[in-house]
């Protein structure tokens, strides 16, 4: 597979530094020292792959790469009714107008959110870095006044002999990467495994990296190979495509984030999110708080439960949750994301997508727990004995009161059992109290309940 790109004109093109590609394609994974030998490159070659790497994080996002201001204008190609227009550093990014895959509107970038209808760059493939400058000097282009010579230098020879033809190395209908499953990768358990984890899922403000190539395989090589803006991540790009290719491959069979660790992690988010994640809420009252309404002291405006409730059904006024079970997770997020939430740059990546399973797929029906009307669970208390005293009790105590910063379990229980619920089913924000919804069955967690409320109420 990988020969073939080698044999295609629009690679082996004229120009000084197209060998670099070349060769680069031919190595294999692993090269014997006798092949070392043959295809040592010249100096210029070697520089020459740098400057394509650095091209390569110019494209993602050069206000990153060359830490500048962002311009306060949109780009003026950037269409008025693209989603990005309210956003102008991100109108001026190459990838946003031209795509992860270089084809533009002939891409993924086809349709959906990130449609602009400008084309791609992949036809100025093997054309001399003087004409690609050129064009980016065009005023309605307007990057001559941003990019130094090296800047422009680099872009130009990333264009010019850097763009992978992602056709020919990602099937566009699975987006998976053509080459064969990879059982271990040498590659991703020594370079990858410091930053992003052994499985991929160490990074708090990205997806887990194996949903990350496989929901947009394009990004994920084009990152590979260059590196990623303003940061330490290698560029594999010394190394051949099919390297990285193979590494891609070993990528995109990472596992996702774990639903029932997001469901439990996103119950005590939905709780009390700067609890759980050890921050502080804003000072000032939540906008979209109805005003009127009144809390307790040592609570805030910013927990979600003070306006969708510990019931999920809405509280002081504000409308419940329970409309969004089963709602794809990236729905929920931009629910999460919206102006009347006001949390984007409040939470990380992984603290949206915790809260969204949790809202799509780990609320329960407190009625079928709870009599509304009586406040009693709808278990019997003798049958959890067991439970509380090997579950419970070595740290709530055999009453119930071993906790001194909480009041008597059985009060809780019996004067907020929705709240006392929704804790047993998810643990209690920054403490080690786990969530049980996964391991008890719902009798077992009715009978837990019901037991509570038999326990003294006072102290
Ligand atoms: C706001 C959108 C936008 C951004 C951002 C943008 N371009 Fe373009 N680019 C265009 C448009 C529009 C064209 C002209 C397409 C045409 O001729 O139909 C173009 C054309 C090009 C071409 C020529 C393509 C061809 O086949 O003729 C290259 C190369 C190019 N851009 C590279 C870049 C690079 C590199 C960057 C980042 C430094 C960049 N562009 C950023 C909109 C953009
Ligand atoms: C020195 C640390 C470091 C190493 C080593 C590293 N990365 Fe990264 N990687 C990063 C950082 C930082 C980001 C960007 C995180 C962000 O946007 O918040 C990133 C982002 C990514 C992304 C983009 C994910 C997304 O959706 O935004 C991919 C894909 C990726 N890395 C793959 C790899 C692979 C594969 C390797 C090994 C070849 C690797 N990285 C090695 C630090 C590293
Ligand atoms: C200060 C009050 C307030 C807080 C705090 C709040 N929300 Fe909301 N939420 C609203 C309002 C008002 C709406 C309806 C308007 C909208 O869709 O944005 C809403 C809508 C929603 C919806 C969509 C419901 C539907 O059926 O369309 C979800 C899901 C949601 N919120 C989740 C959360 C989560 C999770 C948190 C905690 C991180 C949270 N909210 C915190 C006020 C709040
Ligand atoms: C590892 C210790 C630990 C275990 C085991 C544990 N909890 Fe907790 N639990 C805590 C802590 C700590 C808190 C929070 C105390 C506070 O509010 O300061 C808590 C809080 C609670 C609350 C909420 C009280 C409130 O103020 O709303 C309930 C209800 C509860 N636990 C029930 C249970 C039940 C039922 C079990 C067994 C199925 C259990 N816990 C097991 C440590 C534990």
């Amino acid at each position: 597979m990988i020969k073939a790109l080698t044999n295609t004109g629009s690679i082996k093109s004229t120009l000084v530094g197209t060998a670099v590609v070349v060769t680069a394609l031919t190595l294999s994974i692993m090269p014997s020292h006798a092949q070392e030998k043959e295809q040592i490159r010249s100096q210029e070659d070697q520089k020459m792959v740098a400057s394509v790497a650095a091209g390569g994080r110019l494209y993602d996002n050069w206000i990153r790469e060359l830490a500048v201001k962002p311009p306060k204008k949109p780009h003026p190609l950037y269409p008025d009714e693209g989603r990005l227009a309210d956003q102008p550093l991100e109108t001026w990014r190459c990838v946003t107008c031209h795509g992860w895959d270089y084809l533009g509107d002939k891409g993924n970038f086809a349709k959906g959110d990130n449609f602009t209808g400008i084309k791609g760059i992949a036809g100025m493939i093997g054309t001399a870095p003087n004409k690609i400058k050129a064009k980016l000097k065009e005023p309605q282009h307007a990057y001559l006044d941003v990019f130094d010579d090296q800047a422009m230098e680099d872009i130009a020879n990333f264009v010019s002999i850097g763009l992978v033809p992602m056709d020919r190395v990602i099937d566009r209908t699975t987006g998976r990467a053509m080459a064969k499953a990879q059982p271990s990768s040498p590659y991703y358990s020594t370079i990858c495994v410091n930053c992003h984890g052994g499985d991929g899922r160490m990074m708090e403000t990205i997806p887990p990296l194996g949903d990350a190539a496989r929901n947009d395989p394009w990004q994920a090589l084009h990152k590979m190979l260059n590196g990623h803006p303003g940061d330490d991540m290698p560029a594999l790009r010394a190394f051949d495509v099919n390297t990285t290719l193979t590494t891609l491959a070993y990528v995109q069979a990472l596992p996702s984030r774990d639903t029932l660790y997001s469901i439990a992690r996103g119950g005590k988010l939905y709780d009390d999110w700067a609890a759980e994640i050890d921050t502080n809420y804003p000072k000032d009252k939540h906008k979209a708080f109805p005003k009127g309404k009144e809390i307790e002291a040592n609570s805030s405006t910013w927990r979600c439960i003070e306006c969708h409730g510990w019931d999920y059904k809405g509280a002081h006024g504000v409308r419940g949750i329970r409309n969004m079970i089963g709602s794809h997770p990236a729905t929920i997020i931009k629910v999460l994301k919206d102006d009347v939430h006001n949390l984007d740059h409040k939470l990380n990546y992984a603290d949206f997508y915790d809260l969204a399973v949790f809202v799509s797929r780990g609320q329960v029906d407190m009625n079928e727990y709870i009599d509304a009307r009586t406040r009693e669970a709808r278990g019997n208390p003798d049958r959890s004995t067991q439970y509380y005293l090997t579950l419970c009790a070595t740290c709530h105590g055999e009453e119930g009161r071993a906790i001194r910063t909480m009041p008597a379990i059985g009060r809780v229980a019996t004067d907020k059992p929705w709240q006392a619920l929704h804790k047993i089913l998810h643990g209690h924000p920054g403490d080690e109290m786990p969530a049980w919804q996964a391991t008890m069955t719902p009798a077992n967690i009715k009978d837990v309940l019901a037991k509570l409320q038999t326990l003294p109420k006072r102290k």
